[in-house]
């Protein structure tokens, strides 16, 4: 299958998204023909690096790769201060860069330390997940959680070049590509009923991870995030339609201490919620949802909720960067492919969603 390239292009900088089956095996020259800096470091978990390390190795020249965790549990300060002190001990300098091999975890986390070492470095990111390859490797959000909430601590900082190569999802557990998924269908609800409709037709391929069936979910997925990043780098407006499924999900992570979902897990609840609530004020026709939960249904069982209240998921909401002059701004979807933010949703309304998706009173 021909290479996919997807220009972004941000007032901070422009750069190429360059998705190919096998593409890992020649970033190196890939990254000479955007011209990113050649010394060049790479940051990765070592889980990641001994399934797919030689390769990466291979193609970049040879690498002492910085190693750290890659649980949503280890995205903290004190594992990026890790990789800080490999740069130091390197002599990284100003002229180096920093390729993040890996999940969004460490794409975050390793993006964080590029965006901040020596005030900036430049930064590549080669996304080893679903959910790192369609979402969190564009747009240049980068950093960490605080114990008492989801990337508190972070920054805008672009990258220079992602490389993406499905051909590493290979290895990915089933749980994961799924959590992965779940951000696919955030795209379809918020912006394709095309790509909604993909997902659902071609969901064996896709989980058999065929690249025919799998290439062009990818590329419409990061088309998405591309046009939504150009137009709205900071987030100032259309780029809040990306939370969907985000503020509820957050605030599940943070109460089960990240231990229990995947991050695409709890935005599938996010999202039931977010659609029970359209559906409660009539903004969203039943019928509509119903698709949405069968779909998220039919991909496969998500961890269960029936012990959490809806008061801990409220309380921790209020810690949601969204929130802005104390009210808390949601997106809900009018229909497949579109939404709406609004900022007058009642805590009963919420309440009542989380209850009717499951969780206790
Ligand atoms: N920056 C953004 O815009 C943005 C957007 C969405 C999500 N995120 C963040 O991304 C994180 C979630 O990322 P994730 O789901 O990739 O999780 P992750 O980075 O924790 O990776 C999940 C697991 O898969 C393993 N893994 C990675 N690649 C593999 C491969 N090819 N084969 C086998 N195993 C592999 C990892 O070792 C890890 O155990 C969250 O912290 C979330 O906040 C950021
Ligand atoms: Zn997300």
């Amino acid at each position: 299958m021909d290479p996919v390239r997807i220009d972004v292009t941000t007032p901070s900088r422009a750069y190429a998204i360059t998705l190919e089956d096998g593409a890992l095996d020649r970033v190196g020259a890939l990254l000479d023909g955007l011209r990113v800096p050649n010394r060049r470091f790479v940051a990765s978990s070592p889980l990641v690096w001994r399934l797919h390390g030689r390769r990466l190795a291979r193609a970049l020249g040879p690498v002492e790769p910085i190693l750290v965790p890659d649980g949503e549990r280890f995205k903290l300060l004190s594992t990026v201060t890790r990789i800080y002190d490999s740069l130091v001990r390197a002599n990284a300098e100003r002229g180096s860069t920093l390729v993040t091999f890996g999940g969004g975890v460490i794409g975050d986390m390793a993006g964080f330390a590029a965006a901040t070492y020596l005030r900036g470095i430049a930064l590549v990111h080669v996304p080893t997940t679903l959910l790192a390859q369609v979402d969190s490797a564009i747009g240049g959000k980068v950093g960490v959680n605080h114990p008492l909430g989801k990337n508190l601590i972070g920054s805008f900082y672009q990258p220079h070049a992602v490389v993406i190569d499905p051909s590493v999802l290979g290895t990915l557990p089933r749980r994961e590509f799924r959590a992965g998924l779940y951000e696919v269908i955030k795209y379809g609800m918020t912006s394709s009923p095309g790509l909604f409709d993909r997902v659902a037709r071609d969901r064996t391929a896709i989980f058999a991870r065929e690249p025919k069936a799998l290439m062009p979910v990818i590329a419409e997925s990061c088309r998405i995030k591309a046009s939504v990043v150009s137009a709205d780098e900071r987030e100032a407006g259309l780029r809040r339609i990306l939370n969907f499924g985000h503020t509820v999900g957050h605030a599940m992570e943070a109460v089960t201490k990240y231990r229990r979902y995947r991050h695409g897990e709890a935005v599938a609840y996010g999202m039931l919620v977010a659609a029970q609530l359209a559906a409660g004020r009539g903004a969203l026709a039943e019928g509509d949802r119903k698709v949405l939960a069968d779909l998220i249904a039919s991909l496969g069982p998500l961890p269960p909720i029936a012990d959490l209240s809806s008061a801990l998921i409220l309380e921790a909401m209020q810690h949601d960067k969204k929130i802005i002059a104390g009210r808390l701004h949601f997106v809900l979807p009018t229909a497949i492919g579109t939404t709406t933010i609004v900022d007058d949703v009642a805590v009963k309304e919420v309440k009542d969603a989380l209850r009717r998706v499951g969780f206790r009173k």
